[in-house]
């Protein structure tokens, strides 16, 4: 009985001992049953792995073991103790050529990030805290994204960085050869495992962060070799863990095995109980189907509940923000009670529709009968407002025929309204996927077209400043009664780039009509506006959104699949089957190897939307696509510096099309 007892004991004394030494140290080969402080997205799967973020959009996780450390030495007050650790991790994005936006291993006083933001602040700060000194977070940042106000050096970057996310330190990720000494890059975002380790030395204040392809051992000379004093940085007791984020290009971020020891080396992971990575393959399908069965349950219960929270707020029912820098905007405010009565008080029956931004609600403004669209965008921060409402009224402004008008606005706590004209037809993607819709016709597509490329025109080149859209598809694509294209949503996609800043880049747009140099330099331009035009090109051909999965369950660029077409001499073949052949050749052709040319990887060799309208009247050719023309796709599989290099030589090759052929 007693000896029983006694085992028992010396089990679980053991047992603790396992899990966390007393020395301060643990090592997890795959995290099954581990016992780890999850937030957000981030769970372990069955597996073993920890997975931070899964291909969500706006996401952020983070895991941090339960117990903190102590990180502060009792003998010499004031010190910080040395620690070292060692993790597998592996970033998996969603689209082959472009990831977002980053991992990183966190030191922290505490495991709280719940104001902190998706995204470029990768899911550790906010705008307000960015580089304030009460933070006490060091964090080891693996950044897919270059994001300029952050100081970015490039789109694949190990970072140290401590209280914010403008790194102290940083180089592209790789290492350095034992044998040859020799650099060699690596790419974070490769979808295969890679191995980081991290160790300072408290006397010295020498903090290495090396890194290396697994399995491989840990590479003799490291990556960063940096004297960082983390005395103010350090609390006695710090939090370890990983945070991640995802911004509009989607990843899945995680780790498979973490070795952490203060006082120490961290002890070598063993690859071989690591657990295995996902595989890829997604069913669509599906997926979309039980995504909407609870939702509709979702709905009905939100519904009561805001039925519930109506009554009580009764009294809140109509208040505005509204501040003294916007009485010069005085004539394009609108006030909520007005809005509020022109949508039957946002009634859902007069809900047009939802889209990335918020929801949209039709309305007959009491005052005038005027139809308008009202838009509910909602916005916590109020950082970068002033401009962005200075920006909207400027817009609302311009005037074209191609353009939806901007009627004004309103401001209320934690949430933007925007009143638009309303459009009777609602937009173009539902003519083009919704089956119960009648057909378009070439004409009228053709039309749309032109009327979308004259009001991009606009904007890019007639009015008064350059206006640079962002977000150009056939959902921001809306038509009035008699059929005509005209551009919604314009800059709206700037309250999301931070605001304070006109150059910032926070990456916002939509999959499949991204340009590829947004990965590397995150700036957008009035190129990549051509580049999304040219997938809204193909996509009013072809009647296909820009990405589809395949039958193989992969996602499968339009543009690269009209390319493949175009070099089998099929190009027409790509066009809408329900248009049933009924178009005449040369404008459909015009249409598709514009889309390409639109396009195509290189910024440089893209038209201008004046040179697309000349194109689109016929008052000039189009010169053949060069064959040497080559999929985005492609080039993603061959990433990184070889990616560039293409983009830089192939430009001057395609440029002197329009020389000849005319242009401008
Ligand atoms: C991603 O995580 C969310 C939340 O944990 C979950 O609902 C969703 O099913 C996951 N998606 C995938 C593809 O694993
Ligand atoms: C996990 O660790 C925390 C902190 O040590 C402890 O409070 C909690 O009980 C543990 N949970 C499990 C399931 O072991
Ligand atoms: C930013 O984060 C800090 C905590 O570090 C929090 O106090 C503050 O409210 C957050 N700001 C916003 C605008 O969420
Ligand atoms: C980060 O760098 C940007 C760009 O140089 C600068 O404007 C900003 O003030 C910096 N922030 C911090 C917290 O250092
Ligand atoms: C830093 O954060 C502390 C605590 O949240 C706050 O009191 C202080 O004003 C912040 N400093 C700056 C420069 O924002
Ligand atoms: C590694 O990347 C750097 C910077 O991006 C580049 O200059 C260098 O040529 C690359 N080296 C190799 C071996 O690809
Ligand atoms: C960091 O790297 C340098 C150079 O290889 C080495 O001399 C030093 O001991 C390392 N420090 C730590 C804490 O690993």
């Amino acid at each position: 009985m007693a000896s029983g007892l006694l085992k028992t004991l010396f089990i679980l004394v053991i047992l603790s001992f396992a899990s966390c030494k007393e020395d301060g140290s643990f090592v997890f080969n795959g995290f099954r049953g581990a016992n780890l402080s999850l937030d957000g997205f981030a769970s372990v799967v069955p597996d073993g792995l920890l997975v931070l973020t899964n291909a969500s959009n706006l996401a952020k996780g983070h895991a941090f073991h339960p117990k903190p450390f102590k990180f502060k030495s009792d003998s010499t007050p004031g010190t910080t103790l040395s620690f070292s650790t060692t993790f597998v991790f592996a970033i998996i994005p969603k689209y082959s050529y472009f990831s977002g936006h980053g991992l990183v291993f966190v030191v922290s006083h505490t495991t709280d990030f719940s104001t902190a933001l998706p995204s470029q602040f990768l899911g550790l700060f906010n705008f307000s805290d960015n580089g304030n000194a009460s933070n006490h977070v060091l964090g080891i940042e693996l950044d897919t994204i270059p994001n300029s106000e952050f100081q970015d050096i490039n789109n694949n970057h190990v970072g140290i960085d401590v209280n914010s996310l403008n790194s102290t330190y940083s180089t592209g990720a790789g290492y350095y050869d034992d044998s040859t000494g020799a650099f060699q890059n690596l790419t974070l975002a490769s979808s295969v495992p890679m191995q980081i380790w991290v160790d300072y030395d408290g006397e010295d204040l020498q903090l290495n962060v090396t890194m290396a392809p697994v399995p491989m051992a840990k590479p003799n000379k490291p990556l960063l070799s940096s004297i960082v004093d983390l005395s103010s940085v350090m609390m006695d007791s710090m939090y370890v863990g990983f945070s991640s984020a995802t911004g509009v290009s989607l990843s899945t971020h995680c780790v498979l095995g973490w070795s952490f020891k203060m006082n120490g080396i961290a002890e070598p992971l063993d690859y071989a109980k690591l657990p295995p990575l996902p595989r890829l393959d997604r069913k669509h399908k599906s997926q979309k189907l039980a995504i909407w069965l609870p939702l509709t349950s979702c709905a009905l219960a939100l519904l009561v509940v805001a039925t519930v929270v109506l009554v009580v707020k009764r009294r809140n029912k109509y208040a505005e923000l509204l501040e003294d820098w916007e009485k010069e905007y005085g004539p394009h405010r609108f006030s909520y009670k007005e809005l509020f009565r022109a949508t039957k008080g946002f009634n859902d029956k007069t809900l047009l529709g939802s889209g990335g931004f918020g929801r949209v609600y039709q309305g007959v403004l009491p005052s005038s009968n005027v139809e308008v669209a009202v838009k509910r965008v909602s916005h916590e921060s109020r950082q970068g407002m002033k401009e962005f409402v200075a920006e909207i009224v400027s817009i609302g402004q311009l005037r074209h025929r191609n353009v939806v008008q901007l009627l004004g606005y309103c401001r209320r706590k934690g949430e933007l309204l925007l009143v638009y004209d309303y459009m009777s037809n609602g937009s173009l993607d539902n003519f083009l996927y919704d089956e119960t819709r009648p057909v378009l016709s070439w004409a009228q597509r053709f039309r749309i077209i032109k009327g979308v490329a004259s009001g991009l025109l606009y904007l890019h080149q007639d009015w008064e400043q350059i206006v640079i859209h962002r977000d150009i598809k056939a959902s921001n694509v809306l038509l009035d009664s008699e059929l005509n294209g005209r551009l919604g949503d314009f800059g709206l996609a700037r309250l999301y780039d931070h605001g304070t800043d006109a150059h910032t880049t926070h990456i916002v747009g939509t999959m499949g009509y991204l340009a590829p140099e947004l990965a590397k330099t995150g700036k957008a331009t009035t190129k990549t506006d051509v580049f999304a035009f040219g997938a809204f090109l193909l996509e009013v051909a072809c009647g296909r959104r820009p990405v589809e999965p395949s039958a193989e369950g992969q996602q499968v660029l339009l543009l690269d699949w009209v390319l493949e077409n175009w070099k089998r001499g099929t190009l027409l073949a790509t066009g809408d089957p329900r248009l049933a052949g009924d178009f005449p050749v040369e404008e459909m052709e015009t249409v598709l190897k514009l889309g390409l040319l639109c396009s195509y990887p290189s910024p440089d060799a893209r038209p201008t939307m004046r040179q697309v309208m000349h194109f689109l009247d016929g008052d000039s050719t189009m010169s053949d696509l060069p064959p040497s023309y080559t999929s985005v796709g492609i080039l993603s599989m061959t990433q990184g510096e070889g990616f560039n290099d293409y983009m830089m030589s192939s430009s001057s090759s395609v440029s002197h099309m329009f020389e000849l052929s005319g242009g401008r």
